[in-house]
């Protein structure tokens, strides 16, 4: 079987991890330290906070601009729940926004007409890799999340995700751009960035304001590091994997490619649209050994029972998440190609 996801690890990364178990040092410190200054620059960041999770990451980065109790942030839809459980746990109230078609992020135009006094902030998801354009955002007057946790190391305008917004954030988890396991960051101005890392832990502190225990350890740290050593050959890799992919699909009929948008787009999901119904293509795959899946499990409103996002509905009808990571050959490329050929009448 063609796995959907696989983690690119190697020899460097056991190392560096097992030199972090010999120390004795495995909590929070030097490796996560040491992290931070490394990861901040992709961000385009001052400064960032190593934390658990990409969720913990926007539930921290939402806490430091204020977001709380009778507020509202702007959310896609077609993304993953993260977004709404995040929001939620700072006790304000997700608003969800329709998906923009080309981008597969949040439409600009939906989410400004969903903006009311009450909202504090818009979490815009450069989804599955391709830069979304932030400019459209900052202009909603709000503070803009950049969720950079699909598309770490793409560039807009010449600069990182995460460079624009009020803040910014990443995931590190199995099937991320570059992994620890489970993992997260906050990137931005280095006093809101202070924030975050102030109330990843509870420990000494005299007053109680919300905190948790959000750290991340110096093994996940040091693995982090060595993989963001390699973090520039990952992206090469998976833009290979896509022009490669883009040569063999290129042209069949009832199937849509994602744009060829060079700096803008890292390729963490090969994304298409199928004219026809989903289900028979994904097991046809299947029975040609190849994994694939539907690139947002459902999208959140959906789970709420709620209706108005004929764009998310739409795409979650018809798009589809290739395998797409360092580790796939050029033959399984070809192999996936070919049975989504096959799969598509072509
Ligand atoms: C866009 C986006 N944001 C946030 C998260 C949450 O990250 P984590 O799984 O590390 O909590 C994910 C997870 O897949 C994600 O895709």
């Amino acid at each position: 079987m063609i796995a959907h996801s696989r983690p690119t690890l190697d020899e460097d990364d056991a190392r560096e991890v097992a030199r972090v178990v010999r120390s004795g040092q495995l909590a929070q410190g030097p490796e996560v330290e040491a992290f931070e200054r490394e990861l901040a620059p992709w961000f385009g960041a001052p400064a960032a906070a190593a934390v658990s999770s990409g969720s913990a990451a926007l539930e921290l980065a939402l806490r430091a601009l204020d977001v709380g109790p009778g507020q509202e942030v702007i959310v896609p839809t077609f993304a993953c729940d993260a977004l709404w459980h995040a929001v939620t746990r700072c006790g304000a109230t997700p608003v969800l926004a329709d998906a923009d078609a080309e981008t597969l992020s949040l439409a600009p135009a939906d989410a400004a007409r969903r903006r009311t006094p009450r909202t504090r902030a818009v979490v815009v998801v450069h989804a599955f890799g391709l830069a979304a354009d932030v400019d459209a955002f900052l202009a909603l007057g709000v503070p803009v999340v950049e969720d950079c946790a699909q598309a770490l190391g793409a560039r807009a305008g010449g600069r990182p995700v995460g460079a624009r917004g009020a803040a910014a954030v990443g995931s590190f988890y199995a099937t991320k751009l570059l992994t620890t396991g489970e993992g997260g960051a906050v990137a931005g101005p280095a006093a809101r960035v202070a924030r975050a890392r102030d109330a990843r832990d509870y420990d000494e502190r005299e007053d109680l304001r919300p905190r948790f225990n959000y750290k991340m350890t110096d093994m996940q740290a040091a693995l982090g590091r060595a993989q963001l050593r390699r973090l520039d050959a990952f992206l090469a890799r998976r833009r290979a994997i896509a022009a490669r992919y883009r040569a063999a699909l290129g042209g069949l009929p009832g199937l849509g490619l994602p744009p060829d948008a060079g700096a803008r787009h890292v390729h963490h999901r090969f994304v298409v649209t199928v004219e026809r119904p989903l289900t028979p293509v994904l097991e046809h795959l299947a029975r040609r050994g190849v994994a694939a899946r539907r690139p947002v499990f459902r999208p959140i409103h959906r789970a709420l029972g709620l209706g108005g996002y004929p764009e998310a509905e739409r795409l979650w009808a018809r798009c589809l998440s290739l395998p797409c990571y360092p580790r796939l050959s050029d033959a399984e490329v070809d192999a996936v190609a070919a049975a989504l050929a096959e799969a598509v009448g072509a």
